[in-house]
């Protein structure tokens, strides 16, 4: 049977440097919170169970929790008094009973699942404490990992630490696994008579070892295990999440022009054999098929692209947007809540919102669908194979049977029968010579100004 797992991630610092009234676990990385890339993690290595420690602004981080797993438990710690009473916040869900516990940050959100198994593996195998450590040649402000014969034996806080420790370059990443059945136990063992007075998480490690547990480190990358601190730190999560991102896009199949310009998003999607060209962002929801072309300078956010669309350049396609197999949206154009069928083009310079376009229609540049009046959106249903002129607005709610035609520059408020042709614009009117009439009358103005 699969053993069960309870994450705790300690979330209840002060985030002073952020300089923000959010508190810093919902600050975002690649659309997403840090928070949530920290559950995410958890929850792909096994974390069936999952509790949050808060302090300021319970009730924001709470929701955003929430959003991840419904039956996430939130533990406040009222006072900041170190990560081991931090952990403790969570006492009713470790004493539930798990076969692992395991403690996580929720500024470290570059954590991959893949990296938190080891440490799953070495509880399974009998450990009690498993920490992941990492080789840095930084190692300031750590807890460093102090090995006899090869064994883990304790962990010393940087500030405790002996001018010798502190050459030390194998480091706590602060990430902990603790064996559930002992982990109440060692957790109120923890004292705080130590350089910060703080109750260490990390001296679970040497009352573990005194009572003759079995204590395993396991090694991470140190760039999954880097904290987020201040905006800078953030920027540079974010770009490593993003030249992750790229990598892993690329091993899939997809291919990046210029993959540095390409911006993704935690959840985007892309099949193999499409391409993206230079410039184009990703924001959350977006899922896109096989041989898809996104073409430089697109804007995307929650759409979905059937095999063999192309999209741009200088595409924005908004949220709701669904184009289905080889359909193709040209530059400049805005959809919206739209489902573009098979085969549809709206190549220029249009908008298309809350609209169905059928399969094989053209909409002609500068067309609009004029979806709000003010207070309400209205739908306008194109049918398939419909022609839509240049420069038409189409007044929703509004329907535009199969195979209709509609006359460039029309303004169509009314609903048009398939095949039907519908032109709705003033009617030409030629004057002979009245050009010419104009002309005169305008130069007699100018030289009449320059005289009188
Ligand atoms: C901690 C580790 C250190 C490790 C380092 C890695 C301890 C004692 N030290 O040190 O060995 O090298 O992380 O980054 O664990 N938090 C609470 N409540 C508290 C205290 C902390 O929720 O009372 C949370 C913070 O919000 C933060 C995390 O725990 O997310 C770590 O706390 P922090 O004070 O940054 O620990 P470090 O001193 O960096
Ligand atoms: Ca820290």
């Amino acid at each position: 049977m699969a053993r069960t797992c309870l994450t705790i991630i300690l979330a209840a610092g002060e985030g002073t440097r952020m300089r923000s009234a959010i508190p810093k676990v919902l600050h975002e990385v690649a659309g997403l919170s840090l928070l949530g890339h920290v559950m995410r993690a958890a929850g792909a290595a096994g974390g069936n169970a999952q509790a949050v420690v808060v302090g300021r602004e319970a009730e924001r981080v709470d929701a955003e929790a929430r959003r991840h797993a419904a039956s996430v438990v939130i533990a406040e710690q009222k006072e900041r008094l170190g990560t081991g009473h931090a952990v403790l916040a969570a006492r009713a869900a470790i004493a539930e009973g798990y076969d692992d516990v395991l403690v996580l940050f929720g500024d470290t959100p570059l954590i991959t699942a893949q990296s938190l198994q080891p440490l799953r593996a070495a509880l399974a195998e009998g450990a009690a404490v498993a920490v992941m450590g990492f080789r840095t040649d930084a190692p300031d402000g750590y807890g460093r990992l102090i090995e006899e014969d090869g064994q883990l034996v304790a962990i010393r806080e940087h500030k405790d630490a002996s001018e010798a420790e502190r050459e030390i370059t194998f480091c706590n990443g602060g990430i902990m696994g603790l064996s559930g059945k002992e982990a109440l136990d060692l957790l109120d063992a923890i004292g705080n008579d130590n350089a910060k007075g703080e109750y260490y998480l990390t001296d679970c490690v040497a009352i573990a070892r005194e009572r003759g547990f079995k204590v395993v480190a396991t090694e991470a990358d140190e760039e999954e295990l880097i904290g987020i601190n201040d905006r800078r730190e953030l920027a540079r999560v974010e770009a490593l999440w993003q030249a992750r991102k790229r990598l892993e896009m690329m091993a899939a199949g997809v291919s990046l022009q210029a993959p540095e310009s390409v911006h993704f998003c935690f959840d985007t999607v892309i099949g193999a054999d499409s391409r993206i060209e230079p410039d184009v962002w990703f924001g959350p929801g977006v899922s896109i098929g096989e041989h898809v072309h996104i073409r430089a300078f697109s804007h995307i956010e929650g759409a979905e692209i059937g095999d063999h669309a192309v999209i741009g350049p200088f595409a924005r396609l908004r949220p709701g947007t669904r184009m289905a197999e080889k359909a193709k949206v040209g530059n400049f154009c805005e959809i919206k809540n739209a489902s573009v069928e098979e085969g549809a083009k709206i190549n220029h310079l249009s908008y298309i919102g809350d609209a169905r376009v059928g399969a094989g229609a053209n909409i002609g540049a500068g067309t609009i669908t004029c979806n709000y009046d003010g207070l309400n959106k209205h739908f306008t249903d194109i049918g398939a194979n419909a022609f839509i002129g240049t420069d038409s607005a189409l007044v929703a709610p509004v329907t535009i049977g199969d195979g209709a035609y509609i006359a460039s520059g029309s303004v169509i408020t009314e609903d048009v029968p398939a095949d039907a042709m519908a032109v709705a614009r003033g009617r030409q009117v030629n004057k002979e010579g009245h050009a010419r009439t104009i002309r005169t009358r305008n130069e007699q103005f100018k030289q009449n100004r320059r005289k009188g």
